[in-house]
């Protein structure tokens, strides 16, 4: 997708005091920041990237209330009453996104438009039918179930509808976020690695370089949480999924939000893209996402990129040339509810948004609203449903499975590694060494030379494994990443991949 022009923010260069100290300038940190200066508090926003430079720059933004883990898995785990609440607060995101797009004058193309959830894979009309009920029951009772999607390339068979769901240039939407929120005061800072967040009064950030945030209250909205080292870990697994965008003719296919109900699913939406000289003409892209993996225990992106394209031909033989490529980070909550309020554990004045699934514009800006809520002092109905704290019972086999998955994931410190001598590791391209009872991460740059990491992440001490479309090292425990030189792209992991000569262990 085409960028939007964020300012350049500064680092921080000092000792600093807020009431909010906000870690991450994503959907759900900007949301947080944005209601919190709103309502007169004073807010400084840290990341290590640029505003959006996570996961939300990477979204296809389907900002919808079809929760991808469907409404009758959501009210077996949490209940009818949950199911409703699940219902209402993602409505309630939607709602929210459009009112401050409005209020804020954000050109940010947004528009409102049907959700239509088809069948794919070996699944059944009845998986729809069941779909409606419990979106039913939940309070959503515009859902319907009809004969047919509005698409013609493509014969979906029968599909839910889901009305009034949107869509919009997560960007464009952040930087009006970003002027709002320096407008009212509050001071984002970009390029700040949190190395160190610690729970007190006040609370404090120690940044990379050495600087101190001091805050009332912080709030954590770093994706997956780099304060917690285990308990949410447990909870919840990482994912990398896959989009192309690709030329269409314009107005060939009907603008609105598809999926489809295998797992993993297909995500697909129109969006249209300015180009050449001329200002009006409107080219349009089709954007689908899908072929998901557990993050570090796959390397075959190309083939999955390839899928992706042949799927996406058979179905929208309209499709011209494939013109993007990208990838992402999902973070999915063994029970289907993301996690947001106060940090597990004794903390009292630190704050949590994360277990995002493929609903995170809605997750983010739910968590905006119920973090200022908890912030702030005031009841919201839907504390208990995102309580990080939460034990879900009913979810105890798919905890099982995750956790019987990671643990699978260590017996990497018993294996050779993936090859005997540095020769075999061509330019662009990194490989796991075994030196004696240790591994490394060995990356050849183009320029032929060779650059050594210690290969145990510093989270949990899993053995990374080579990316080699992103070029990244993905650890397949818990989904930390971390650049060729091992510095992170992703947490859990906050610390880079230690010195061969003495491993950091965080
Ligand atoms: C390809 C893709 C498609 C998706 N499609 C959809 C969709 O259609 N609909 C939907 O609702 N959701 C979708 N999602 C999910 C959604 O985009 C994300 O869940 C959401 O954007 C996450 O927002 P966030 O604010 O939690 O995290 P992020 O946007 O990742 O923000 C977290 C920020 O924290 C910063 N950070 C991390 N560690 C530190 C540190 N130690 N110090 C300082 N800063 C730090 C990062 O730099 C980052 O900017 C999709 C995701 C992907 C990847
Ligand atoms: S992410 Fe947990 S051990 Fe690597």
């Amino acid at each position: 997708m085409d960028t939007a022009e964020i300012p350049e923010f500064p680092p921080v260069s000092q000792d600093m005091r807020a009431y909010v100290c906000v870690v991450g300038a994503g959907i759900a940190g900007m949301t947080t920041a944005y209601l919190l200066a709103r309502a007169g508090r004073s807010v400084i926003v840290i990341d290590d990237g640029p505003v959006g430079g996570g996961e939300t720059g990477r979204t296809t933004a389907h900002i919808t209330a079809a929760l991808d883990d469907r409404y009758y898995r959501i009210e077996k785990l949490h209940g009818e009453d949950g199911a409703r609440l699940a219902a209402e607060s993602h409505t309630a995101a939607i709602d929210r996104i459009e009112a401050i797009a409005s209020l804020e004058d954000i050109d940010c193309d947004f528009e409102r438009l049907d959700g239509y959830l088809v069948l794919g894979g070996k699944s059944q009309r009845e998986e729809l039918e069941r779909e409606l009920e419990a979106a039913h029951r939940a309070g959503l009772s515009d859902v319907e179930l009809l004969e047919q999607s509005p698409l013609d390339s493509w014969n979906t068979g029968p599909a839910l509808r889901f009305p009034r769901q949107a869509q919009f240039h997560p960007l464009k939407y952040l930087n009006g976020l970003a002027k709002a929120i320096v407008r009212d005061g509050g001071q984002i800072f970009s390029s700040t690695h949190a190395d160190k967040i610690e729970d007190g009064e006040p609370a404090k950030v120690t940044t990379r370089d050495g600087h101190v945030i001091s805050a009332d209250r912080v709030v954590v909205a770093t994706n997956t949480p780099v304060n917690d080292w285990v308990i949410l870990h447990t909870k919840q697994a990482a994912y990398r999924t896959f989009v192309i965008g690709a030329h269409v003719p314009r107005g060939s296919i009907p603008h609105a939000l598809y999926w489809d109900t295998p797992d993993p699913y297909h995500y697909i939406r129109i969006q249209e893209v300015h180009r050449g000289l001329d200002p009006d003409h409107l080219d349009e892209i089709l954007i689908v996402g899908g072929e998901d993996h557990k993050t570090g225990q796959e390397d075959d992106a190309e083939e999955r990129f390839e899928r992706l394209e042949t799927w996406t031909r058979e179905r929208f033989p309209m499709v011209k040339t494939v013109e993007f490529r990208w990838s992402g980070q999902i973070i999915e909550p063994v029970d289907g509810m993301a996690f947001i309020g106060k940090n597990p554990g004794t903390d009292e004045h630190i704050y949590i948004a994360t277990g995002d699934s493929g609903n995170g514009i809605t997750h983010g800006t739910i968590a905006g609203m119920l973090l200022t809520d908890l912030v702030l002092g005031r009841d919201n109905p839907w504390v208990k449903l995102y309580d990080p704290s939460r034990i879900t019972l009913r979810a105890t086999s798919q905890f099982l499975k995750e956790n019987l998955n990671v643990a699978g994931q260590y017996v990497d410190w018993a294996t050779k590694g993936d090859v005997d001598s540095y020769e075999e590791i061509t330019p662009g391209t990194g490989a796991i060494v075994g030196r004696g009872r240790r591994k490394l991460a060995v990356y050849r740059d183009d320029q032929g030379v060779i650059h050594e990491r210690s290969a145990v992440c510093t989270h949990l001490y899993c053995i990374v494994d080579w990316n080699s479309v992103e070029r990244t090292w993905d650890c397949p425990c818990h989904g930390s990443r971390f650049d060729p030189l091992g510095n992170v792209v992703n947490g859990p992991a906050i610390a880079p991949l230690g010195d061969v000569t003495k491993p950091a262990l965080r």
